[in-house]
């Protein structure tokens, strides 16, 4: 796969391939290369639901391989619909499942810029690093899926990898991301081109920002939060 500049990194079936193609090694260069980062962060994003309020169906949205759902079933018993583009990282996701066959975990394999989820149908929605591979003009589609699906009330919770502001950290934290984790991605995969997109895909996306201005332009009560001096962004809130 080329990562050549006239190659639309955005498009779906690009993005789609990438996945597919990370699958085998995701969850092992994730972890390691974020030294265990990632999973703090995931937590700390399922955490900012309130889950002392009665919830019963959630969604994952770019849910990968079900990263998330051991965090969000170990505070509540919900339903969770995890949502994701990628044909393997959703067999993974399946796989994932078989192992724990008392979870209530519906897959479903959509684009999520083109899905046909219920309107108002969740009481909450969370997505972990799925919002780098979307452009400017597809986060104002996904803030206007994300409103749709939530129910009057709903929450959100969501985080993303992203460009900190403090030049100190900045320098280290992208070379880090668009040099040292295609080199870890080369180790287990012998592909580094799949995991030199991550810090590409970031530095585009800077944080979530603008995400947060789609979301409140669709009427969401939402506010940005910073995790390790901004080497993270996320978003909560409520509809
Ligand atoms: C970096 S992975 C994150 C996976 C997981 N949530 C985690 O915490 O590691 C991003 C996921 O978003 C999915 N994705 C990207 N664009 C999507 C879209 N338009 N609709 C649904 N899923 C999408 C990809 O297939 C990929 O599995």
């Amino acid at each position: 796969m080329n990562t050549s500049d006239n190659e639309d990194i955005y498009e779906i079936n690009y993005v789609s391939r990438l996945f597919d193609r990370m699958s085998k090694t995701y969850g092992i260069t994730n972890y390691i290369s974020s030294f265990g980062f990632t999973e703090r962060w995931r937590k700390q994003c399922v955490n900012e639901i309130n889950w002392s309020l009665e919830l019963k169906q959630g969604y994952d949205l770019m849910s990968g391989m079900g990263e998330s759902w051991h965090l969000i079933l170990n505070r509540s018993k919900v339903k969770i619909t995890g949502v994701d583009i990628s044909p393997e990282m959703n067999r993974k996701a399946r796989e994932h499942l078989i192992k724990n066959v008392e979870w209530e975990v519906e897959i479903r394999e959509e684009n999520i810029l083109n899905n046909k989820i219920a309107s108002e149908s969740a009481d909450f929605i969370v997505s972990t690093f799925g919002l780098k591979t979307f452009s400017k003009n597809q986060l104002r589609e996904l803030a206007k899926e994300t409103t749709r699906i939530l129910r009057k009330g709903g929450q959100i919770a969501m985080i993303e990898i992203s460009v900190p502001r403090n030049i100190i950290l900045k320098i280290p934290y992208m070379f880090y991301l668009k040099i040292v984790i295609p080199i870890i991605g080369k180790i287990f995969q012998g592909d580094s081109n799949a995991y030199k997109m991550l810090g590409i895909y970031c530095e585009k996306f800077q944080n979530c920002e603008s995400f947060k201005k789609e979301l409140e332009h669709q009427g969401l009560n939402v506010e940005m939060k910073s995790y390790f001096f901004g080497c993270a962004t996320g978003i909560i809130g409520y509809k």
